[in-house]
C-alpha cells in the first residue's frame, strides 16, 4: 500500500510514495516517445516509483505486463491500451486485487467500473476538427481525399475516422477515395502514401491527405515530394498530434494543419491517483485534455521551438 512520506522537503511533490506500473504501447511515433518521457519525468518529480514496460505494439505483452504488476502488488497501474477490445479479464484481475487502473490516451470497450479513470482527448472531436478545417479550406471545390489510418482496432483510429467522416457528411464535393492503415508510423505512412499515389495517376487525382497522426503525414510528405508533387499545395495535408516535426513542415509550406494532442497524460493521471490515495476521492471517469488546431498562420517556427522542450 501507499505510505505517507514524513519529510516536508517533498511537499511540492506527491505526498504519497506510490509504486506505479506503466504499460506503454511502444515507440511508434514522436508523440508516443514524448508521452513516455513525460510519464517518467513526472514520476521522478513526484517521488513515484515507476515500473515501465514497453509492449512493442503487442496487446499480449501489455496483458503480461499488467499481470506482472498485479503479482508485484503495485499501488496503481497506468496503461495506454494498443487496441480497444480484449481487456475485460485482466482489468477484472486488477480490480479483484484492488489495484486502480488509469487509462492513458487510448480507450477500451470494457465496462467503466473496471478502471478508475481515463485521461485522453475527445478523439472523435479531433477527427472532426481536422475535417472541418478541410471543408472550409476547399470551400466547395471538388476534392478527393486519401486517409492514412492509425493502428487497426485502436480507439484513435476508429474515432478519428468517425469524426472526420462526420465533418465531411453533407459536403459532397469531398470524397474519401482511399483509406488504409499506416500503423501510426512514418515508414508505413510513406509506404502506403506511395501506393495511393501510384494508384491515383501519380497523385494527380488526389487533392488532400488526412493522416491520423503527424508521423504518418511526415512520411507521406516525403512520398509526395518523391512523386514530383508539392505537399501542402498540390496535395493538402492535415493530421493530428502537433509534434515538433510537423511544425517544420508547416513552416516550409509542406503541411497545412494539425490538431494538438498533449503528450502530458501522466500529470492528470498522477493527480487523480494522489487524490484517490489521500482520501478516496473518485475522479471523473474521463479526464479530457484539450484539442487545438494549428495552421501555417500560427507562427510554426516559434511553436516548433516551444514544443521541443516539452518532452520532445
Ligand atoms: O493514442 C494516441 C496516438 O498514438 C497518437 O496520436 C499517435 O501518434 C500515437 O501513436
Amino acid at each position: 500500500g501507499a505510505t505517507l512520506l514524513a519529510t516536508l522537503s517533498l511537499a511540492s511533490t506527491s505526498a504519497l510514495a506510490l509504486t506505479v506500473g506503466f504499460s506503454q504501447i511502444g515507440s511508434e511515433s514522436g508523440w508516443r516517445a514524448a508521452e513516455t518521457t513525460l510519464t517518467k519525468q513526472q514520476a521522478e518529480q513526484r517521488g513515484i516509483d515507476l515500473k515501465f514496460a514497453d509492449a512493442q505494439q503487442k496487446q499480449e505483452n501489455q496483458i503480461k505486463a499488467l499481470r506482472s504488476f498485479i503479482a508485484q502488488g503495485v499501488d496503481a497501474i497506468l496503461v495506454a491500451p494498443v487496441v480497444a477490445t480484449g481487456w475485460d479479464a485482466v482489468l477484472k484481475e486488477a480490480k479483484e486485487a484492488e489495484i486502480p487502473v488509469v487509462l492513458l490516451d487510448r480507450m477500451v470497450d470494457s465496462d467503466k467500473d473496471l478502471y478508475l479513470t481515463a485521461v485522453g482527448s475527445d478523439l472523435v472531436h479531433e477527427g472532426k476538427v481536422a475535417g472541418d478545417w478541410l471543408v472550409t479550406e476547399v470551400n466547395g471545390k471538388p476534392c478527393n481525399v486519401v486517409e492514412l489510418q492509425g493502428t487497426t482496432g485502436s480507439s484513435p483510429a476508429i474515432d478519428r475516422k468517425n469524426g472526420f467522416e462526420q465533418a465531411l457528411a453533407g459536403h459532397d464535393n469531398l470524397k474519401i477515395i482511399r483509406s488504409q492503415t499506416g500503423d501510426f508510423t512514418r515508414t508505413k505512412g510513406k509506404e502506403v502514401m506511395e501506393s495511393f499515389l501510384k494508384a491515383e495517376d501519380g497523385g494527380k487525382n488526389i487533392c488532400a491527405l488526412y493522416a491520423h497522426n503527424d508521423d504518418m503525414a511526415v512520411g507521406a510528405i516525403q512520398a509526395i515530394k518523391e512523386a514530383g508533387l508539392q505537399p501542402g499545395k498540390d496535395i493538402l495535408v492535415v493530421s493530428i498530434d502537433a509534434v515538433p516535426d510537423i511544425f517544420l513542415a508547416l513552416a516550409a509550406g509542406e503541411a497545412n494543419a494539425t490538431v494538438e494532442l498533449t503528450p502530458n497524460m501522466a500529470g492528470p493521471a498522477y493527480d487523480a491517483l494522489d487524490a484517490f490515495f489521500k482520501d478516496g476521492t473518485l475522479p471523473p471517469k474521463f479526464i479530457q485534455t484539450e484539442s487545438k488546431l494549428y495552421t501555417q498562420a500560427d507562427d510554426p517556427k516559434k511553436v516548433y521551438e516551444e514544443k521541443k522542450g516539452l518532452g520532445y
